[in-house]
């Protein structure tokens, strides 16, 4: 079986080309490597003992991605191409609708220029905006409020309306929750440009003395401890439960929708304090103002995961906070 992965040098892209290819099946990677490098895939394919084939082609660059689909039959394509930065999103909306939804439907009508009709598609927790209670199920009503989660948002509307207008086509919809952890190897991880937006990166890189403190985002949320809650996922299970749905679902034609977590919340404090156990450092953190635009809580019901697809996480938080301690500490620069 070939796969094309879109996006496949970033953090969950890579840890899912791993699996792909411990499946067996032949993978090709596509990234402009805005947000990678290619020292990601060399490693994968250190990891897994086979080899892959990677293009450097932007999503906007539709005659590449013409000249892709010629030369090669795909039997599915994993979509992670996109841009992901919340608070970039506000400042610069249009190069997120642009990157991520005419992306998304450049891809799309190339796929089905080339009768390739199954896509997986990573959305996003996001989805569900503020949801009024907890677990979520993939029932609940969705909403958006930055301009990065409208693309998911919207991205996911667009593929049901190409489903509608073509019963050929199957399309899952992903949507993760907060992503964390690194591959057991310690050679691939997350390596966010810059400072990093969220609390695991952030954590890691006050472990390994590159960050002086961590500002904890408010602490008067109504939590157990105030602080917030989200439901952190190994990006090992997450890479799995890909291979699970191309398992399970190719050939199904539909819209299949999941979410993946691991139905359990851990507040900010709780992650510091587990971080602190597995790495045997200190994480120096001072609580400030709430940020923008966060909620208090939020965590998956994954049921409907467990029973279509026999999926379900295994990896605890102990083994979340264990790998990116491994990964961090092992490569305190990331890839460069
Ligand atoms: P990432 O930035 O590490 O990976 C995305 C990859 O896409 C990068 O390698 C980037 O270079 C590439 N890319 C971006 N625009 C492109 C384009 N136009 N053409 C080709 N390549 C392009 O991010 P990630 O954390 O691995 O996330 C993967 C997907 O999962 C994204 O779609 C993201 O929105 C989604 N997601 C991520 C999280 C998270 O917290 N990490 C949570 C939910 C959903
Ligand atoms: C987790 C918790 C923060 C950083 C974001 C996107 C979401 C999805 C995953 C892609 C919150 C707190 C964080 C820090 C902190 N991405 N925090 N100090 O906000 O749940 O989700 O990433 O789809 O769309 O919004 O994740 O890791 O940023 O925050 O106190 O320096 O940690 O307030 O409670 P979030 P996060």
């Amino acid at each position: 079986m070939k796969i094309l992965v879109t996006g496949g040098a970033g953090y969950i892209g890579s840890h899912t080309c791993v699996q792909l290819l411990e499946h067996g099946m032949d993978v090709v990677v596509i990234d402009n490597l805005a947000n990678s490098s290619e020292e990601s895939l060399k490693r994968v394919q250190e990891i897994s003992g086979r080899p892959l084939e990677f293009h450097k082609i932007d999503l906007l660059e539709r005659a590449w991605l013409e000249a892709l689909f010629r030369d090669h039959q795909f039997d599915a394509v994993i979509h992670f191409a996109g841009l992901k930065a919340v608070g970039e999103s506000v400042q610069i909306p249009l190069s997120y609708y642009r990157n991520n939804i005419s992306g998304t439907i450049n891809l799309c009508e190339t796929m089905a220029n080339h009768n390739v009709k199954t896509i997986v598609f990573s959305s996003s927790a996001t989805v569900y905006g503020e949801p009024e209670q907890v677990p979520i199920t993939e029932e609940f009503p969705t909403a958006a409020y930055n301009p990065y989660g409208r693309t998911k948002l919207f991205i996911e509307e667009i593929l049901k309306d190409l489903y509608n207008s073509d019963n050929a086509w199957n399309i899952v919809l992903l949507r993760y929750f907060n992503p964390v952890g690194a591959h057991k190897s310690g050679k691939i991880g997350e390596d966010p440009k810059g400072l990093p937006n969220n609390l695991m990166p952030f954590i890691s890189q006050v472990a390994v003395g590159k960050l002086k403190e961590l500002s904890v985002f408010g602490n008067d949320y109504s939590t157990p401890d105030g602080t917030g809650v989200r439901d952190y996922i190994h990006v090992v299970d997450l890479a799995i439960g890909h291979v699970k749905s191309l398992d399970k679902l190719l050939g199904k034609t539909g819209v299949h929708t999941y979410n993946l977590g691991t139905g359990r919340g851990y507040s900010v404090l709780e992650m510091i304090k587990a971080f602190e156990k597995v790495s045997g450092q200190r994480i120096n953190f001072n609580i400030v103002d709430r940020r923008p635009g966060d909620i208090a809580e939020c965590f998956a019901d994954s049921t409907k995961a467990l029973k279509e697809l026999d999926w379900k996480t295994e990896r605890d938080i102990d083994e979340m906070c264990a790998d990116t301690w491994r990964w961090q500490s092992q490569n305190p620069d990331g890839y460069q």
